[in-house]
Formats: structure tokens, C-alpha cells, sequence
């Protein structure tokens, strides 16, 4: 066979790169079916493997290495696994780069709720020094229970209301909590939010806040949006959430602001650095609880974004809108 005939051969390629052994096989099932005849599916995070292909690949989806991605020539579009697209900051090529991108906003809904409510409420049933005494197998007296607080009858002041922020505002609203909501465009209401705000009124919500919950992604407007002053614009009885990105949050204001009472606690799920470095002091702090990124976790992850996958692989072949396109430049 001449190169010319094995160049007709040649498949355009849907990369996949996860690995096949941990994808619900039904569901993946459900995405073979909508792959056309004249493409080849390919399943794996085999950077070798991945290498020999990279100028054939069309689509790709999941983990793909973001440094190759200016080498791969003839991607069209890519499907990240995860919501946020902050790394763009961090890979500005593939921002001019000619594919459109896509994330998995939407599926995290659920867990990143409850995770939420899992570090509100472990403040306020002060889980925290429960733990350590059980470490100790030491008993404390019911009248040692100086912090406990209950949720219902306060105010959330819900900065980020994407479809985490909203059903975080659902069951927040389920459980008697007021929600102040805070989004680009005010005018969107979202179930559970009592009233909706523009950035702009951040100063002027902040005092009435006793839980302050962070769902945004990482952007050039949110960087650095709670720092010293914010956080001394809170009760000194309000807790900080934040699932969104660590950068959202100034770091060192907080310690400080944990240190000094501004605040009473924070609940971070995502760090300025991660893994947070082993000689942080933030691992020392009585009134923090850090949680190693992991608020999106689930057993039903890869079966709901495959669904997204599929529906979108669809979309593409008929040349329709894809859904949850990422902005390059804005980063969500
Ligand atoms: C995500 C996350 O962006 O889990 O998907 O933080």
C-alpha cells in the first residue's frame, strides 16, 4: 500500500482522555453510538499514545495535556472535564488558538452544594473540635458548646449564582436561610435567592451577611475580590465559604482577619496553591476547615459528563450550537 492510499485511511480522531477502566461502560456505550463512521474514537491518557495521534485529533475531551495543546494542529473543539477554565490564565496561547472550548458547568450542582452545607454546618454543630476530642476519646460537657449557631432565620450573601450558587439558594431556602444573591446580571433571578444584586453592591451586602459563599470561577474581575477590606466589612460572627477558586480569595488577609477576629470562620475548599503547601499557616487555624478541592467530587461524575459529552458530540455533527461554551477571553 502506497502513503497516499494509508493517508485516505486515516481517521479523524475524538480523543477521550480519561482513563477507560474508570467510565461507566453504558454510558460510553451511549457515546460510541454517536460517533460517525469517518472518525475514530480513541479512550486513553497515554501521553504516548496521545503523541503518535496529536495532528489527527479533531476533538478532544477530559484530561488532555494542556501544554500539548498548541501542537495539536487540527483541534476543532475541546471538551474540558471540569468547570473551571482558569487555567487559560495560565495557557494564554490556547486563548488565540482556532477551537472553541467547552466545560462541564452544570454537573456540579449537587456536590458542591452539599459540600457547602457540610462546612456551614460543621461550624455550626462545631464538628471540628468534636473530631479532635473523639481523637482523644475525650467527652465534652454539654455546656462546653460555646460556638454552636443554627442556620435557619440568617443571611447568606451567595456571591456567584451559576447553577451551584442556585441550588445552594435552594436548599438554603429550604433550611429558613435568607439569600442575598450577587451575579454579573441582576436582572436573572434564580430560585431560592430573596433578592439579586449586581458586583457592584458587594460593599454594601457584605454587613448583612452572616454566612458570605463563594461560587465564582477565577477571573480577571474576581481575583483577589475578598481582601482585607471585605473581610472587616463582615460580622465578626460570619463565616466565608469559598468553593469557587482560591484566588478569589487574599490569603493573608484571611489569616490575619482569622487571627485578629474580623471574622469567626472560613470554610475553603479551594487554596491560592494547590496542594497547600505543607508549612501553610493556614493549616493551624482553630477557626478554619480546609477540604483539599474535592467539593466536586462524586461516584456520578463521569456518568454526567459523559451525558454532556454525548449530547454535545451530537450537537457538533449536526452543526448545531454547543452547549456550555466557555468565553476564552472572559474565562468562564
Ligand atoms: C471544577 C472543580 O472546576 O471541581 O470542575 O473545581
Amino acid at each position: 500500500m502506497d502513503d497516499t492510499a494509508e493517508e485516505t485511511e486515516k481517521k479523524d480522531v475524538i480523543l477521550l482522555a480519561l482513563e477507560p477502566d474508570t467510565l461507566p461502560e453504558e454510558q460510553l456505550d451511549r457515546v460510541r453510538d454517536v460517533v460517525p463512521d469517518n472518525k475514530e474514537l480513541l479512550v486513553t491518557r497515554d501521553r504516548d499514545v496521545i503523541e503518535a495521534v496529536i495532528d489527527e485529533i479533531e476533538i478532544a475531551a477530559g484530561w488532555f495535556p494542556r501544554s500539548r495543546l498548541p501542537r495539536a494542529s487540527n483541534l476543532r473543539w475541546f471538551q474540558q472535564w471540569a468547570a473551571g477554565a482558569d487555567w487559560l490564565l495560565r495557557h494564554p496561547e490556547a486563548v488565540e488558538m482556532d477551537f472553541v472550548l467547552t466545560n462541564m458547568s452544570g454537573i456540579h450542582a449537587i456536590p458542591v452544594s452539599e459540600h457547602v452545607f457540610a462546612l456551614l454546618l460543621a461550624f455550626a454543630r462545631e464538628l471540628s473540635p468534636a473530631l479532635r476530642a473523639q481523637q482523644h476519646r475525650k467527652w465534652i460537657p454539654y455546656d462546653q458548646h460555646q460556638h454552636l449557631f443554627e442556620l435557619a432565620n440568617k443571611t447568606m450573601l451567595l456571591i456567584g449564582v451559576g447553577a451551584i450558587g442556585e441550588r445552594t439558594a435552594q436548599v438554603a431556602a429550604a433550611m429558613g436561610v435568607r439569600v442575598l444573591g450577587i451575579r454579573r446580571d441582576p436582572t436573572v433571578g434564580a430560585t431560592g435567592v430573596d433578592t439579586m444584586h449586581g458586583p457592584d453592591q458587594l460593599h454594601d451586602l457584605l454587613p448583612q451577611a452572616d454566612f458570605v459563599v463563594l461560587t465564582v470561577p477565577l477571573t480577571p474581575e474576581t481575583q483577589g475580590m475578598i481582601g482585607e477590606q471585605e473581610l472587616r466589612a463582615m460580622k465578626p460572627t460570619a463565616h466565608l465559604i469559598n468553593v469557587g477558586r482560591g484566588g478569589v480569595v487574599d490569603e493573608d488577609a484571611l489569616l490575619h482577619g482569622l487571627r485578629q477576629g474580623w471574622i469567626a470562620g472560613a470554610g475553603l475548599d479551594v487554596l491560592e496553591t494547590e496542594p497547600l503547601p505543607e508549612d501553610s499557616p493556614l493549616w493551624e487555624l482553630d477557626n478554619m476547615i480546609i477540604t483539599s478541592h474535592y467539593a466536586g467530587v462524586t461516584p456520578h461524575y463521569h456518568e454526567r459528563a459523559l451525558r454532556v459529552f454525548r449530547d454535545n458530540l451530537e450537537r457538533y455533527h449536526a452543526g448545531l450550537p454547543l452547549q456550555n461554551v466557555v468565553e476564552k477571553t472572559l474565562g468562564y
